[in-house]
């Protein structure tokens, strides 16, 4: 079975985009799962601390499971028309030391997804990630594009996607990225 590994880039409880990630663990197609991976407790990079104490736990976990997965589903918020810190902070760990970047991310099919509250669905966020992917060496999946605006009428008090619109194109998307990362780890 293929295994793709979800990461969702906010630390918030409620997050809109932890809430995505769970919805597409269950939209996900038959033959294919989606293990969810955290961002959480891994602290802000600091090359003393690489150099001094080495490679916090969270970052190691991290690392392998992402080696260990057919491919990577980034589900990003947007913080001011960009990346959010903790997300891209959380990538940079993951990239070092650098000669490592083609173990963990080289080739790896990746596709973005990403929700907000605000009108624009993260268009700018999900374009900011693409020169990061690019020097990353990942492979692109671009099939299709989801992005979920006005998050709060998406979802449900228990935080269940429930907006039929978005279910219908993340079950397709999915379909799509899983039939990519198939065809990718032959
Ligand atoms: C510092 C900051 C900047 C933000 N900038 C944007 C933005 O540029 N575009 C946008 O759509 N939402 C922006 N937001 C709102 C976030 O989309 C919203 O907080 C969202 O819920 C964050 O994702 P999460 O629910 O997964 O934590 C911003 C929020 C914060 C805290």
């Amino acid at each position: 079975m293929a295994k793709i590994v979800g990461l969702a880039g906010s630390l918030r409880r409620e997050s809109f985009n932890t809430k995505l990630l769970r919805a597409a663990t269950e939209l996900v197609p038959a033959g294919t799962s989606i293990e969810v991976a955290t961002i959480e407790g891994i602290p802000l990079y600091n090359e003393d601390v690489e150099a001094e104490q080495g490679f916090p736990a969270p970052v190691t976990k991290l690392k392998e499971q992402i080696v260990a997965a057919d491919g990577l589903l980034l589900v990003t918020p947007e913080y001011n028309n960009s990346v959010p810190g903790v997300f891209k902070n959380a990538i940079d760990w993951l990239s070092r030391p650098a000669k490592d970047i083609p173990r963990v991310f080289g080739d790896k099919p990746v596709t973005i997804i990403g929700a907000t509250p605000g009108p624009g669905g993260t268009r700018l966020s999900q374009a900011a990630w693409l020169p990061i992917l690019r020097l990353l060496g990942t492979r692109l999946w671009s099939g299709k594009q989801l992005y979920v605006a006005s998050a709060g009428q998406a979802f449900d008090a228990e935080g269940k996607l429930t907006d039929e619109k978005v279910k219908k194109v993340l079950t397709d998307l999915l379909s799509g990225f899983a039939k990519f990362v198939d065809q990718s780890s032959r």
